[in-house]
């Protein structure tokens, strides 16, 4: 079957690099996508391993179609009965963009009026109660007229691993900080500072690809309930990716943030994700002395002024940034931000700069290698 790992746009490239690690064929590579070919093996350790993807989805069917009658045939005509047995849930959600077929609540409607008849024939019935415990979202997306029709596989998004219980008011998604660890030069071996940790997902995130443990270890997932998976095969794959955790003692991660209460947030984090011993520490970041920092990996995740805090103090952080990170020594820094004046700001043009999405939010990471 097709698989389709989706994503935030920018992080194609990553998800791509990921799938490939797992021994699969990628397929192609699109806008907020990657396309792969798979098993029931391969959705599995997709939904278990990737740490950039948001869903995994199982690819229908793809077609053109312009007017009502063609999408309710299109649709009717596909095996359902694979996959949805007759007390199963199956919700429809539709987006459409620059097609023809533009109202959402009417290709839903249409869509699922095409599955019912498909399943009442199949099943010999009048009613599909929809009572089951089993869920199977469908997931139908037009774009200039080419529908894509797919299920989920993931249920709730991949962001969600299981630790992140609470959160400060701008949190960034598990997902986009696994991608900024990837995107750094970070190591285990080096230290990794987080001046404005909030949460603390990056160094949650960090420790998890250092120690190797599989994103998705601590959550379910809505194949789960699906009478056609394999059980004993999503066991076995459960087990080994238990077993491929190799855990680092002491590993140097450094969070900092001024807000006391969020460090309460981000040490419960660490704990729910199995790290008891993450430094955590109150600071407001103007009075950490940067000299002290030497061979560091900076991540971080600061204010934007978009939705924190005053424009002029964030501003003023960024100032005093770029003084405190030329004190470093051989260091690098890796910070996400949608401020666009931010190497001004800074006094350096960014060795790297690429543009990123942060829930929507456009935002670029500057990296910045040793300056001396
Ligand atoms: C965008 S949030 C970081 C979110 C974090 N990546 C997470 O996953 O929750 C920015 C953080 O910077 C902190 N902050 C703001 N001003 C600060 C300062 N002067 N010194 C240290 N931390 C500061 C805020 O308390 C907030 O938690």
């Amino acid at each position: 079957m097709q698989l389709i790992a989706t994503c935030a746009f920018g992080l194609e490239k990553l998800v791509y690099d990921e799938i490939k690690k797992l021994g699969l064929w990628v397929v192609k590579t699109e806008d907020g996508k990657v396309i792969f070919e798979g098993d029931e093996s391969a959705l599995i350790q997709a939904n278990l391993w990737l740490r950039c993807a948001d869903r995994i989805m199982i690819k229908i069917a793809e077609f053109k179609a312009t007017t009502f009658d063609e999408l309710f045939d299109e649709i009717n005509a596909l095996e359902w009965e694979k996959y949805i047995e007759i007390n199963d849930v199956f919700p429809i959600k539709a987006t459409s963009v620059k097609s023809i077929l533009h109202s959402e609540p009417a290709i839903q409607s249409i869509v699922k009026k095409a599955i019912v008849k498909k399943l009442q024939k199949r099943y010999h019935t009048e009613i599909l109660p929809e009572n089951s415990n089993t869920t199977y979202q469908i997931i139908v997306k037009a774009n200039k007229d080419q529908f894509l029709i797919s299920i989920d596989s993931s249920g709730e998004s991949l962001h969600k691993r299981g630790y992140r219980t609470k959160t400060n008011i701008a949190p960034i998604k598990e997902t986009l900080a696994a991608a900024l660890i990837k995107l750094s030069d970070w190591m285990p071996e080096k230290t990794l500072v987080d001046p404005f940790c909030g949460s603390g997902t990056i160094a949650i995130e960090a420790a998890m690809i250092a120690n190797n443990i599989a994103p998705g270890l601590k959550r379910q997932f809505a194949f789960q309930n699906w009478s056609w998976i394999n059980q004993k095969l999503f066991q076995k794959i459960y087990n080994e990716a238990l077993n491929s955790v190799k855990i680092i003692e002491k590993l140097p991660i450094y969070c900092f943030d001024i807000d006391s209460e969020v460090l309460k947030i981000a040490e419960q984090n660490a704990k729910n994700a199995g790290f008891e011993n993450m430094h955590f520490k109150r600071s407001d970041f103007y009075d950490l002395d940067f000299a002290k920092f030497s061979n560091c990996t900076f991540i971080t995740n600061p204010p934007y002024g978009e939705r924190m805090q005053d424009i002029e103090d964030v501003e003023q952080i960024y100032r005093e940034l770029g003084e405190k990170f030329k004190q470093t020594k051989n260091s690098s820094l890796f910070l996400i931000t949608s401020d666009e004046s931010f190497q001004d700001l800074f006094n350096r043009k960014a060795d790297k700069n690429r543009k990123l999405f942060n829930g929507g939010i456009r935002c670029y990471l500057y990296s910045y290698l040793d300056p001396n």
